[in-house]
């Protein structure tokens, strides 16, 4: 059980050189980083699920709330056939989707997109399960670099739930918003989940919990660094750490070497060394603003059509079209 062994639907060697070229990249660099994709290991999957569960951590159960209350409104303003995925991981809320779009068509089809072959595996099996008649085309990849829109029966819904968008550096977002809105076809709709700006302690404790499960998620890339890598991290060398960034608006995950120490990762031929109190930054996981959101998409040549928050004002659900998109609003 591990990312790149695990990509059972794709080509493993593909991971396996991106691992190698982010690692030695991120470790070589002032300050020391790594993208947050590779914190999804089959572990780091399942310590994900947990945190969803924490009560620190807001954003999973505001965004069920919105789509609890919201998914018929979405289905009907869509008229959705296909719901592709970005960052599907366990597909839990995207069930509420499923329901209100099958209400509507006899024949739709589902294609999730995620990194973990493992979620992705255990989500194909549950739904299929659940819903005998969904069509579904399942992609293990990372959307950021490669993301193609399956030909599948428009309109189409493309979802990036989760407040994932906001794991993307804001240039990354930039490419990452021109690229899909050159792939959607007329009719087709983005609906994206961001997590809101708020009270840094809230954001805080959502991203540095009591029970210490989000430590052991940010840990664990180190771990996974010493299976598929052959390093020797000592993770008890280094501590969990969540900054609020308030000129960049986004929450920092942060490892913190415990002490001065050098690093050996064998596989890469590399050796790295941490000063003590030396960081190394796992993922940002940006906070928006209507206004800025807003601002952004409309560089790409988008614009929010419906915005929803749930009843706490802690999250927002966008419904997002291309600007040149002349399908009328059914
Ligand atoms: C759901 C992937 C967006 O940034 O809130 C949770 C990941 N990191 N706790 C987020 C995460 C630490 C999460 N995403």
């Amino acid at each position: 059980m591990s990312t790149p062994a695990d990509a059972a639907l794709t080509a493993p060697t593909q991971f396996r050189t991106e691992l190698r070229a982010d690692v030695t990249r991120g470790l070589s660099a002032s300050p020391k980083q790594l993208p947050p994709r590779w914190l999804y290991d089959a572990l780091g999957s399942d310590l994900f699920l947990k945190i969803t569960e924490l009560p620190e951590y807001y954003p999973t159960r505001s965004e069920r709330a919105i789509l609890t209350q919201r998914a018929a409104a979405i289905a009907d303003i869509t008229g959705a056939r296909t719901l592709i995925e970005l960052g599907s991981g366990s597909s839990d809320k995207t069930r509420l989707l499923l329901n209100a779009l099958e209400e509507r068509h006899n024949q739709i089809t589902y294609a999730p997109v995620d990194i973990s072959a493992s979620a992705m595996k255990q989500a194909v099996a549950a739904l299929s399960a659940d819903y005998p008649d969904l069509t579904m085309t399942p992609l293990v990849a990372d959307f950021t670099t490669s993301l193609t829109l399956p030909p599948l029966p428009g309109p189409r819904l493309l979802a990036f739930l989760g407040g994932t968008f906001g794991n993307l550096l804001p240039d990354e977002r930039a490419v990452f918003l021109r690229s899909t809105r050159s792939r959607l076809a007329p009719g087709d709709r983005i609906l994206l989940g961001v997590d809101l700006v708020k009270d840094p302690d809230r954001l805080r404790a959502a991203y540095d919990d009591a029970a210490g499960v989000t430590a052991a998620f940010n840990l664990n890339v180190l771990t996974m660094l010493n299976r598929e890598l052959r390093a020797d991290f000592d993770p008890d060398a280094f501590e969990h750490v969540a900054v609020w960034d308030p000129h960049h608006e986004w929450i920092e995950m942060r490892l913190r070497s415990r002490r001065e120490q050098t690093v050996t990762l064998d596989d890469l031929g590399l050796h790295v060394s941490f000063a003590s109190g030396e960081y190394l930054r796992t993922e940002i996981s940006s906070k928006f603003r209507p206004r800025r959101l807003a601002s952004e998409l409309s560089a790409a040549g988008l614009h929010v059509t419906n915005w929803w928050t749930d009843p706490d004002g802690l999250y927002g659900l966008a419904l997002v079209a291309r600007d040149d998109d002349l399908t009328p609003p059914r």
